[in-house]
């Protein structure tokens, strides 16, 4: 007979009940749950629990928590016996609208994000908003963020559009009915978004590229003030500056930005040690920095290079701006 091993994230240990509405229940292996556990020691000692069981090819492997926990447990899922199947149970936005879908899992290394991962799909993925509910709304805020990324992106991923449907995504009407905080319905309608592109590119040869929209500025950032930023921040002024860089028309781009509600200002940063950050990127090629081309109709590329000085000015503009708004 089958059996369940349940990885769980250590802050979820009095919520577990509400897992036996999914028909999950067996052996449970506690597990810390943040960034700093996506690391090869949790991933060795989730193996050794599984061999100490006896886990079989056939058992099923639950991952309960937030992304890290997910990326950890996938990357075992993938690996172990050479492949088991895994049951994902996202408990945090971000996990819900993001790093349930698609079947990315990874571990870090010291500076070193996600070096080691596979593409590896879930058999199952188990949504309860009940957990929703222990977050508070900081907490809330990037898996909202990547809400946006994703509605931005369908609105104009395709490279065949209507002039009609255009008109229509310029005046971002895509973006009607979506609050902060989310609606059930509109957390299902991202996920059916995510679903739809990386169903059609699960590689990541081309359309996929595009779910890195924001990332590319927003990681730097994240790295440049040392992970003091959120994460939902940093990508949210990535996509602010990355949308005047493919040329979004101001007017959308506004329409865009007040669907924000956290409008934090956009840090100083020191030109050169911002230039290096970001050319560490390993998408960049020498003196260019690659950034998802949002705008596919008008750019029929997926990738579009940019000159790293003209990003910097960009980002120099807006730490500018928001020190001095309407100079
Ligand atoms: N695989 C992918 O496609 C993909 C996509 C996006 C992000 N990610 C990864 O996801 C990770 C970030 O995920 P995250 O934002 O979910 O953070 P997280 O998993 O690091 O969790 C953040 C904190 O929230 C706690 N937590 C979990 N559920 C909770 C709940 N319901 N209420 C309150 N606290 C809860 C966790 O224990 C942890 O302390 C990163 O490692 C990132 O690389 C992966």
């Amino acid at each position: 007979m089958s059996r369940q091993v349940i990885v769980y994230a250590k802050c979820l240990k009095n919520h577990l009940s509400r897992l036996s509405r999914f028909g999950l229940e067996g052996t449970f292996f506690e597990i810390e749950g943040n960034e700093t556990n996506k690391s090869i020691e949790s991933y060795l000692k989730i193996i050794d629990f599984l061999i100490e069981k006896d886990f079989k090819k056939s058992d099923l492997l639950v991952a309960v928590g937030g992304g890290s926990v997910l990326d950890l447990v996938g990357f075992v899922a993938a690996t172990f016996m050479r492949g088991v199947e895994v049951a994902f149970v996202p408990t945090t936005l971000l996990a819900m609208v993001d790093a349930s879908i698609g079947g990315k899992n990874g571990i870090n290394r010291p500076w070193v994000k996600n070096i080691l991962g596979t593409t590896y799909l879930p058999k199952q993925t188990f949504l309860d908003m009940y957990f929703l509910s222990l977050m508070s709304p900081e907490e809330l805020y990037p898996g909202y963020v990547e809400m946006i990324k994703v509605a931005v992106i369908d609105a104009f991923c395709s490279i065949d559009q209507t002039e009609e449907r255009l008109k229509r995504q310029y005046s971002g009407s895509f973006l009607e009915d979506w609050e902060f905080p989310p609606s059930e319905k509109s957390i299902e309608r991202a996920r059916a978004l995510k679903q739809g592109i990386v169903g059609e590119d699960i590689q990541e040869k081309g359309l996929r590229k595009l779910l890195n929209f924001g990332h590319t500025v927003g990681h730097a950032l994240e790295a440049y003030l040392d992970f003091t930023m959120s994460h939902g921040e940093a990508v949210q002024h990535g996509m602010s500056v990355e949308m005047e860089l493919l040329e979004f028309p101001l007017v959308l781009r506004q329409k865009i930005a007040s669907y924000f509600p956290y409008k934090t200002p956009f840090p100083a940063i020191h030109r050169e040690n911002f230039l290096k950050i970001l050319l560490r990127d390993k998408k960049n090629a020498e003196n260019k920095i690659a950034l998802s081309n949002v705008l596919m109709h008008k750019h029929k590329e997926y990738i579009a290079y940019f000159d790293a000085e003209k990003v910097v000015n960009a980002c120099l503009k807006r730490a500018h701006d928001s020190l001095y708004p309407g100079a």
